[in-house]
């Protein structure tokens, strides 16, 4: 009865469906969907210790079951087996048995009658009363070993000094991301900017499966956040040009998945005027701005009164590097007033309905000009 309810509480779950297949493991080893580990059966057979070192010297380890899953899969993979092969659990000073992690064998997935006294390692039968059988450790079985397969990408570092941007999606999306992932990403971006980074689409385990969001280029620092797609909120940003997550993923049910796109922004404060009257030039002029210029300049003066606004020379690469003018006293696109770019926009001017004026000005990576000039005074 045990068996059972162990068994339906487990399966009830959606079946993990992946992309992953026998390519995902070293040849020689299959790759198993149900629990995203590879598998190998020695041909030739070994005392329980031989086996051990045996494994581990083809880059794995001696078997320990894991989940219900697992437990099935390996009913099928050893059902034809003459030779039941050896587990990776051993009696320890306590009487009970651990596997090489440590971890004690769990009890639902011994066979009928097991354990038993009959020895001090444990093979798995594959037929008939299936499951642990303590076994003799000198007996000669063959060796089940698993291993973890190459899921997460072969590369932890993303961006760089020169990179801007970039998109990261989790392993095997957009059909489905594997079981037991640990999966670090470190994205670095130019000095003098910080990183803005949001995931979207957002299809993950609720809870289990999870990314973790660290400020700073390992995860020793601040911890910043996780998505939560529907639940919460899915865009972060660093405070300095590096940032740091991981890609978890529980023993069961994976889904969709997640793509990530991450954006350098300047890290340049912004300018304030007040008074009677200011004048201001993008950066560097009239010499060209940088790319990926992002400034907000402020300006306001005496309550009562406004503020005429004059554009006096205007040359940037249209519909990519803009000037936006905001009627009020932050940036809000409810009070755009106009988005200006190009080189036919001066002169121009303008004249605020209140005491605040805001202006932001943003260029893109191509095609850097000389900019804009303009001054300003209270009306
Ligand atoms: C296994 O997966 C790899 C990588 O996704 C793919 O290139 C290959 O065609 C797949 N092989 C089979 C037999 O499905
Ligand atoms: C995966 O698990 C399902 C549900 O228990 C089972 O029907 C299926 O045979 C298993 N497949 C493998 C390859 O273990
Ligand atoms: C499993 O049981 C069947 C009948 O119940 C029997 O014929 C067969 O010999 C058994 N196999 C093993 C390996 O004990
Ligand atoms: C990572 O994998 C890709 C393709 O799968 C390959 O082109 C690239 O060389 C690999 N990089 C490393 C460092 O192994
Ligand atoms: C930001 O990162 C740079 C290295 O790129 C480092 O030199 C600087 O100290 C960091 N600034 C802060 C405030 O942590
Ligand atoms: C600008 O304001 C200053 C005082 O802040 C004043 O001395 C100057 O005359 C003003 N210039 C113009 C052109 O109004
Ligand atoms: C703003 O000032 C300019 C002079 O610099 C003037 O020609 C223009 O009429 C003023 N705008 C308004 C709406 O008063
Ligand atoms: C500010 O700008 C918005 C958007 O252009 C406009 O709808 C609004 O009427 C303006 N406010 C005033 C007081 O002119
Ligand atoms: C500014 O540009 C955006 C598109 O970039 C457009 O949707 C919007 O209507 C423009 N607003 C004004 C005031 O020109």
């Amino acid at each position: 009865m045990w068996f059972l309810l162990i068994f339906s509480i487990t399966f009830t779950n959606l079946i993990p469906q992946s992309s992953a297949n026998d390519s995902f493991c070293p040849s020689g080893w299959s790759f198993s969907l149900n629990t995203s580990y590879c598998y190998t059966v020695s041909s030739d057979s070994y005392t329980w210790s031989e086996a051990v070192n045996y494994c581990q010297s083809i880059g794995g380890q001696l078997v320990n079951v894991r989940s219900g899953r697992e437990y099935v899969f390996l009913t099928q993979l050893t059902s034809q087996n003459l030779l039941q092969p050896w587990l990776g659990y051993s009696r320890k000073s306590d009487g009970n048995f651990y596997d090489l992690t440590g971890y004690s064998a769990y009890y639902a997935y011994w066979a009928q009658g097991e354990p038993s006294g009959n020895g001090d390692c444990v093979t798995f039968q594959g037929q008939n009363n299936t499951g642990l059988r303590v076994t003799p450790c000198y007996n000669i079985q063959p060796a089940l070993c698993k291993q973890m397969p190459a899921l997460c990408p072969n590369t932890t570092q993303y961006g760089g000094t020169y990179t801007r941007s970039g998109v990261i999606t989790s392993p095997g999306y957009p059909d489905q991301y594997y079981n037991n992932l640990d999966c670090l990403y470190y994205i670095t971006s130019p000095p003098g900017t910080y990183i803005t980074i949001e995931f979207s689409p957002w299809v993950v385990e609720y809870w289990y499966d999870y990314v973790f969001l660290f400020d700073g280029p390992d995860f020793t620092y601040p911890y910043i956040g996780e998505p939560l797609g529907l639940y919460g909120k899915n865009s972060f940003e660093s405070s300095n040009n590096s940032l740091t997550f991981f890609f978890y993923t529980d023993s069961i049910i994976t889904d969709k998945g997640w793509q990530a796109t991450w954006t350098a922004k300047a890290n340049t404060p912004p300018i304030s005027q007040s008074g009677l009257n200011g004048s201001l030039t993008s950066d560097n002029y009239p010499n060209d701005y940088d790319s990926y210029t992002e400034r907000i300049y402020y300006i306001s003066t005496s309550f009562g009164f406004k503020i005429n606004l004059t554009i006096t020379d205007f040359i940037t690469e249209a519909n990519y590097d803009v000037l936006r003018v905001y009627n009020s006293s932050t940036v809000n696109d409810n009070y755009l007033v106009a988005n200006l770019s190009g080189s036919s926009v001066a002169p121009w001017n303008y004249l605020s309905p209140s005491n605040y004026l805001t202006l932001k000005f943003t260029s893109d990576g191509s095609v850097q000009k000389q900019g804009w000039s303009l001054f300003w005074f209270m009306q």
